[in-house]
């Protein structure tokens, strides 16, 4: 793909682009990719419709542009995604924090904002750690938070460890490479979780987006999804503290299977919120009693 040379034209051009890619904002994705290579501000591409990039800035934005065509998501030619308003690093051993997880990051701040000092938070399955360097970083005010991230990925780890250095939450988090809680003693007020959910026989099927750029280990939760759950609520009996609180994202034909396994791991006081689009999205689980509440 050939670009022209000026901001405003090489503008409409990406914005065309993405159109014919399918992307949903076009514009805001075009002003992106500018800012992105060529270090402009919003601001300043808007004042300067008549400036001419460079040359090998020009150049990077066609080969962009082919890989969008190509079907290549944004965040994978950048290596970042925006979660809750930051831009969290990602890697091709990390999923690509969506929008929905948001939802799990909303309830917990709802329920832990004021909660006062020294909350103890465990992420598992932490990937880029968007879920858990989102709430150190918001409940940075009185609670001064601090967490564990677990992870069976190295890899997706060092990433985490990065965005906890470019937050400056360095301090107030350790990531553990580990399946599930098993490395863990207690003692967490809120333990949240976006497990691998997906139907291994679904996974064929998903978008190639989906399929092609995030990794297997984050998407696979066995036969029927559940996997990952089952370990986890059983593991809930000692990792959470007596009236702590375990936050899951969930797919959204799982609410009525998740809510009778919790059942059956000794939960009972369970609960599901839906997401902005009225899905069923988390499920909330709260230890009552010091073994399980049966
Ligand atoms: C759906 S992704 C969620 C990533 C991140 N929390 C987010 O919401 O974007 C699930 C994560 O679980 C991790 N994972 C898969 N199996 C695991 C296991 N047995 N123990 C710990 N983590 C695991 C994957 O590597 C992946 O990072």
């Amino acid at each position: 793909m050939k670009l022209p040379q000026t901001l405003k034209a090489i503008s409409v051009a990406l914005e065309q682009c993405l159109r014919r890619a399918g992307v949903d904002t076009p514009a805001q994705d075009a002003r992106y990719m500018i800012s992105k290579r060529a270090g402009l501000t919003w601001a300043q591409s808007i004042a300067s419709p008549d400036l001419v990039l460079a040359a090998d800035v020009i150049k990077a934005l066609e080969q962009d542009a082919e890989a969008v065509l190509a079907g290549k998501p944004l965040s994978r030619i950048y290596g970042e995604r925006a979660f809750w308003g930051r831009d969290f690093a990602i890697s091709e051993h990390t999923l690509d924090p969506r929008a929905d997880t948001e939802t799990l990051v909303d309830i917990s701040l709802k329920r832990f904002s004021g909660a006062g000092a020294g909350l103890n938070i465990l992420d598992l399955g932490t990937g880029s750690g968007c879920i858990l360097l989102t709430l150190l970083a918001e409940l940075a005010e009185i609670e001064k938070a601090h967490g564990v991230g677990v992870d069976l990925s190295q890899s997706a780890l060092q990433t985490a460890r990065d965005n906890a250095i470019r937050f400056a939450l360095a301090d107030r988090v350790a990531f553990v490479c580990g399946h599930w809680g098993d490395s863990l003693s207690g003692g967490f007020d809120l333990v949240v979780s976006n497990p691998p959910y997906i139907a291994n026989q679904i996974i064929p099927g998903l978008a190639e987006k989906v399929r092609k750029y995030d990794p297997i280990l984050a998407l696979n939760g066995g036969d029927d999804g559940l996997k990952a759950y089952r370990i986890i609520f059983l593991q809930l009996a000692y990792l959470l503290k007596t009236g702590g609180l375990a936050l899951f994202e969930i797919g959204y034909d799982q609410a009525e299977a998740l809510m009778r396994l919790s059942g059956e791991s000794g939960f009972h006081n369970t609960r599901v919120h839906l997401d902005s689009g009225g899905l069923p999205r988390v499920l909330e689980i709260t230890r009552t009693e010091p073994s399980g509440d049966k």
